[in-house]
C-alpha cells in the first residue's frame, strides 16, 4: 500500500521534473522559475490579457520580479560590472546577503543587462534578468565618468525606466555600486502622495528642500501620470543637453521648477540612512544604503566598497552588548580616483 503510494508519488515527481526540464530547454531565455512558469502557461490566457497589451519579454520580466503591488527593484549592468576577480555585481549581491532583512529582496530585483556577458552572468546567478536592446551601441566596457558612451548609456536607461513606469510598475532604481545594508522599503515613506524619493550627495537637513544635491544612483519612484510626465520631459532633453549626463539634466529641471510644474511631491533622502562616500552616515544602527558616489573608477569603487562590507561585518560582530565604536574606513581608493594623469585633482 505504502509502496504503491510511493511509486505513484515518484512517477509523478519524475514526470514533473521531466516536464520542468523540458520546459526549461524549450524556453531558455525565459530563465528562472521553470516550474512556476510551466504551471502558469498551462492555463488558458484570460480575455483580459488577450485584449490588453500583447505579452512581451519586458512585461514577463516585470511580472516575475515584482511584488504583489507592482513594485520592484531595478539595477542595470554591463560587462564591466560583472567581470573581474571581485566584480561590482558580486559585491552588490554580497550586500543583500550580509544586510539586515535584505536577502529576500533579491527575489524582487530585476537586472537589466546591456550586453551578452552581463546577461549570461545574470542568468548563471539565477536572478531575474532582462536584456535591453541598445541599437548596436557597445555598452560593454568600463565607461569612465562623463565619457560619451557613459552618457549614452545613462540616457538609454532613462528611456527604459520611463517605459517601466508606463506599464504601471513602481520601482527602486539602484546602481550596483550601492550596498544594501538594511531593507530600504522600511525606511522609505509609504505615503502614496510622495511620487519620488531620491538620494542626495549631501543632505541639507530638509527633506523637502530642492536645494539638496540629488543623486540618481538610488531612488524610489511611484508609477503615476506625474512621474511618467517627469521621465518623458527628462528624456526629451537628451538632444538638448550635449555633454551633460542625465543626472545634471534632472538637477537643471529641478532648478527650473519642473517638479513644481508637474505637481510632483519629491522627498530628498537623508544621508543618515541613504548614505554615500560624499557624506557617510554617522550612525551604523540607522544606515540603510551606502553608495560609492564621489568616486571615478570601478576599481576604486570595488576597493572602497569592499572596505564598507568589512566595516559592516565588524559592526555586526561588535554589537553583542549593545555598544559599538565602529567607524567607516576612509575611502582612499576613491579619493585617489580623481587625480588626473599629471597630478592635478579633478574634484
Ligand atoms: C472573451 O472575449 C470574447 C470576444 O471578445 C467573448 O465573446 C467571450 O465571451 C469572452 N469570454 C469571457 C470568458 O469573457
Ligand atoms: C509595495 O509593498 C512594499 C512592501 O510592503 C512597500 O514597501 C512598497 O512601498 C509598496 N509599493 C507601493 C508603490 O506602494
Ligand atoms: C500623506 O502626505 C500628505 C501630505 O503631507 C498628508 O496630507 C497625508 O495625510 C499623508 N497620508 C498618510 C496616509 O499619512
Ligand atoms: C492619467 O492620464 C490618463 C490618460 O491621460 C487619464 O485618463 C487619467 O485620468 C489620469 N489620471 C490621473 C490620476 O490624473
Ligand atoms: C533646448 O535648448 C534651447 C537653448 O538652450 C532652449 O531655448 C530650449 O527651450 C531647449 N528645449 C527644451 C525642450 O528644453
Ligand atoms: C542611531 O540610529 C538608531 C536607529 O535609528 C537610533 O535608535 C539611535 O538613537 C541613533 N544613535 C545616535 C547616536 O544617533
Ligand atoms: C561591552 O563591551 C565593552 C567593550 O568590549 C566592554 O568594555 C563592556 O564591559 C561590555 N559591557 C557589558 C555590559 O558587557
Ligand atoms: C599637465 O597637464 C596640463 C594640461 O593637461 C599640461 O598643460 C601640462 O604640461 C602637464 N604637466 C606636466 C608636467 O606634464
Amino acid at each position: 500500500m505504502d509502496y504503491a503510494k510511493n511509486r505513484v508519488g515518484n512517477v509523478a515527481i519524475i514526470f514533473l521534473l521531466f516536464a520542468g526540464v523540458f520546459y526549461f530547454f524549450i524556453w531558455t531565455p525565459a530563465i528562472s522559475q521553470p516550474f512556476f512558469s510551466f504551471q502558469k502557461n498551462q492555463c488558458p490566457s484570460s480575455n483580459k490579457s488577450a485584449i490588453g497589451n500583447p505579452r512581451d519579454e519586458l512585461e514577463t520580466a516585470l511580472e516575475r520580479a515584482s511584488m504583489a503591488n507592482k513594485t520592484l527593484i531595478i539595477a542595470m549592468v554591463n560587462k564591466a560590472y560583472v567581470e573581474g576577480e571581485k566584480a561590482m555585481l558580486d559585491l552588490f549581491l554580497d550586500s543583500f546577503w550580509l544586510g539586515e532583512d535584505t536577502r529576500s529582496l533579491v527575489n524582487h530585483l530585476l537586472l537589466v543587462t546591456v550586453d551578452h556577458i552581463a546577461f549570461d552572468r545574470c542568468n548563471f546567478l539565477r536572478l531575474h534578468c532582462y536584456r535591453l536592446v541598445t541599437d548596436g551601441v557597445d555598452f560593454g566596457g568600463e565607461k569612465l565618468y562623463m565619457s560619451d558612451e557613459f552618457i549614452k548609456m545613462m540616457w538609454r536607461r532613462t528611456l527604459f525606466l520611463s517605459d517601466v513606469l508606463k506599464r504601471g510598475y513602481s520601482f527602486i532604481f539602484t546602481d550596483t555600486d550601492v550596498m544594501w545594508l538594511r531593507n530600504p522599503f522600511a525606511r522609505l515613506s509609504q505615503n502614496e502622495s510622495e511620487d519620488l524619493q531620491i538620494s542626495t550627495d549631501i543632505f541639507n537637513g530638509d527633506p523637502w528642500s530642492e536645494a539638496n544635491l540629488i543623486n540618481t544612483g538610488f531612488y524610489m519612484v511611484r508609477s503615476n501620470n506625474k512621474t511618467i510626465a517627469l521621465f518623458d520631459t527628462w528624456y526629451s532633453m537628451k538632444d538638448n543637453s550635449t555633454g551633460m549626463k542625465e543626472q545634471d539634466v534632472l538637477i537643471n529641471m529641478k532648478s527650473n521648477g519642473v517638479f513644481k510644474q508637474l505637481g510632483l511631491r519629491v522627498r530628498f533622502l537623508d544621508t543618515l540612512y541613504f548614505s554615500g562616500f560624499c557624506q557617510d552616515s554617522r550612525n551604523f544602527t540607522a544606515v540603510t544604503t551606502v553608495h560609492a558616489n564621489c568616486c571615478r573608477s570601478i576599481s576604486a569603487k570595488v576597493a572602497d566598497l569592499g572596505a564598507v562590507l568589512c566595516d559592516w561585518k565588524r559592526f555586526k560582530g561588535s554589537t553583542i552588548n549593545g555598544t559599538s565604536t565602529i567607524g567607516w574606513s576612509r575611502h582612499m581608493a576613491c579619493a585617489h580616483s580623481w587625480i588626473v594623469v599629471n597630478g592635478s585633482s579633478a574634484r
